[in-house]
């Protein structure tokens, strides 16, 4: 982790983690092509600095695994179907990366052959050599686990230095400034206290364990803010630090 000039990133890989919602820009569902194109300029002008990019997104807007199984699917295929909402998702990022002239490699979790690579880890890390974005769809693979927790796994798989968590929210507060008034901001905090207070839910506390128990640290920023993600990139102060 080297800083070096005001342009040049604090970090030499890093995996964003996006959630479904962030796709839906200003819809109530699915995907909002412009919102995608905005997401797609911040990606690429956080790459252009240096850094070398993966992405997981969720799959939220589309199917989501849990709410699939309170209306009566069954959970495992419930979250088959979330898998496939977060391939959805990667193929729209992916479309609108490219389309700007960045080249980017799809790998999911689970063979889909046709339309994306299997995610084979050395071959990501060589796509991410070679300057390629990879995104990765699918999640694990693997019913009743969460797109967070696939990102703290991928971000380990690929020896990435942070996960960058995009959201609505400008970082973490003590309590979730969405329902509570006089709600204190945290500059920075330790996964320790991440992971032991209850009122905190960044992330769930399996992926916030993975990156505990391998140190790997955790930025929190908010997503549709212009600039954010470079910024963070680049080290300057943008949302919560979690290391
Ligand atoms: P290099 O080995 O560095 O040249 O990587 P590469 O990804 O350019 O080489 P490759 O010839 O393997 O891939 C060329 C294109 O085919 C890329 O867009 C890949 O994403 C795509 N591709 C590779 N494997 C698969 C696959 O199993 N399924 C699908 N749908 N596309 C694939």
């Amino acid at each position: 982790m080297a800083s070096k000039t005001k342009s040049s990133p604090k970090y030499k890989r890093i995996l964003l983690k996006l959630s479904g919602e962030a796709m839906m820009g200003k819809e109530n569902f699915g995907i909002d092509p412009d919102f995608i194109f905005y997401l797609a300029e911040e990606i690429k002008s956080a790459y252009k600095t240096g850094v070398e990019v993966a992405i997981v997104v969720g799959g939220g807007n589309i199917f989501r695994g849990v709410a699939g199984s309170k209306q009566g699917i069954d959970r495992t295929t419930a979250d088959y179907m979330g898998m496939l909402a977060t391939i959805f998702n990667g193929m729209a990022l992916q479309d609108a990366i490219e389309r700007i002239g960045v080249a980017t490699r799809l790998q999911t979790a689970f063979e889909i052959k046709e339309i994306a690579e299997p995610f084979i880890r050395k071959r990501a890390i060589r796509h991410l050599e070679k300057g390629r974005i990879v995104i990765a769809g699918g999640g694990t693979g693997l019913p009743f686990i969460t797109t967070d927790t696939a990102a703290a796994m991928r971000a380990l798989e690929i020896n990435c230095e942070a996960i960058f968590k995009g959201t609505g929210v400008d970082g973490v507060y003590d309590k979730d400034p969405r329902k509570n008034n006089n709600v204190k901001k945290f500059d920075t905090l330790s996964l320790e206290e991440a992971f032991r207070c209850d009122d905190i839910n960044i992330m769930d506390n399996s992926a916030i364990d993975l990156c505990r128990a391998n140190k790997i640290n955790v930025v929190v920023f908010d997503i549709y803010k212009k600039g954010n993600l470079k910024k963070a990139v680049l080290g300057q102060k943008v949302g919560t630090l979690i290391k």
